[in-house]
């Protein structure tokens, strides 16, 4: 394809806002007030550990039975729904604790247990990360501000299986290296997705998100990883977001896992906060993520975390 010599034909624009900054951010978010528990309605069946804090050490089999990957494809459909749902909702002023009422209603509504409640002790239905949080941030009093950018990150269990799935969502006017962040943290998973199908390595999946976000010169955060899921939150697979060749499980139909890259403009080093949950860059630069939950097939992938119509809070941010 030839260029066009675009600057050479424009006619000068009247500018109406004032002009996106090119530099994100780094660093100022801080703990805010944590409120109370939500309660969730005795009618709502509960994973072991809504009661207990602690999930069961057994780990699920890597691959499932295809009753399973059925209740776990409407289990899908309803965190797809809940995280447009919630996402719709994002815009400077509302605090990240009213999009955890947002997502623990919109859960219940579908006669969903909002699964990070209670989860190891998680006193929130939903994981609101807002710039430098890389995961796990807990949704308190924090105003979100324009310019911010926040990852929500929702599972819900139904009918005995999890579904998980995040995206990372812009507040208002947004400068351009966190939208380049943002763009290509989404692009990174899509092309993890795309690396999916039986026979190839998990290490596979790892290169493909790294190269992509190399490749863009961002950092990839190696603490956290996709995990395999089903009746458990987090099963035995692991899935890592880089090349690791100790990462040689080969994938086979019936497998379901999560991938969900964070992806970071500096340096990818974390701290953790006090609260024991809270992941942070060290440097204080952005952070992204998105998720979704998958299952290999004969010949490929099947994305989970979508709704019954095909929409997803990933692909919101197409035109980005
Ligand atoms: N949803 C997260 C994940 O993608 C896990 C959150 S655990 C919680 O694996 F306890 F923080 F909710
Ligand atoms: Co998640
Ligand atoms: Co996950």
């Amino acid at each position: 394809m030839t260029e066009s010599p675009r600057s050479a034909s424009r006619t000068p624009q009247l500018t109406l806002s004032r002009p996106t900054a090119h530099k994100a951010p780094r660093g100022g978010i801080t703990p805010g007030l944590v409120g109370l528990r939500r309660a969730v309605p005795d009618s709502i069946p509960k994973p072991p550990y809504a009661i207990t804090g602690q999930p069961p050490a057994t780990r699920g089999p890597a691959t499932q039975t295809p009753e399973i990957i059925a209740r776990m494809r409407v289990a899908g459909h309803l965190a797809a729904e809940v995280l447009l749902e919630v996402g719709a909702a994002v815009t400077a002023g509302i605090t990240t604790d009213g999009l955890d009422a947002i997502a623990h209603e919109a859960s219940i509504r579908r006669k969903c247990y909002p699964s990070p409640l209670n989860y190891r002790g998680f006193p929130k239905s939903l994981c609101t990360s807002v710039n430098e949080v890389i995961c796990h941030g807990i949704p308190d009093s924090h105003q979100l501000v324009d310019g911010d950018i926040i990852n929500l990150d929702v599972t819900v269990f139904h009918d005995g299986v999890h579904g998980d799935t995040n995206a990372t969502f812009l507040v208002g006017e947004v400068d351009d290296a966190s939208q380049h962040l943002v763009r290509q943290t989404r692009l990174a998973l899509l092309r993890g997705i795309a690396a999916v199908r039986p026979g190839v390595h998990v290490y596979d999946i790892g290169r493909a998100i790294e190269d992509s976000a190399h490749g863009a010169g961002l950092g990839v955060v190696r603490e956290f990883i996709g995990h395999g899921i089903g009746e458990q939150f987090h099963g035995g697979l692991q899935i890592l977001h880089y090349f690791d060749p100790r990462a040689d499980t080969v994938l086979e139909p019936g497998m379901t896992f999560t991938i969900e890259p964070m992806i970071t403009l500096g340096s990818p080093e974390l701290e953790m906060w006090e609260d024991g949950w809270t992941a942070v860059t060290r440097d204080g630069s952005r952070c992204a993520q998105f998720e979704h939950t998958m299952v290999v097939t004969e010949d490929g992938v099947d994305v989970l975390t979508v709704t019954a119509d095909g929409r997803t809070a990933v692909d919101l941010l197409v035109e980005l």
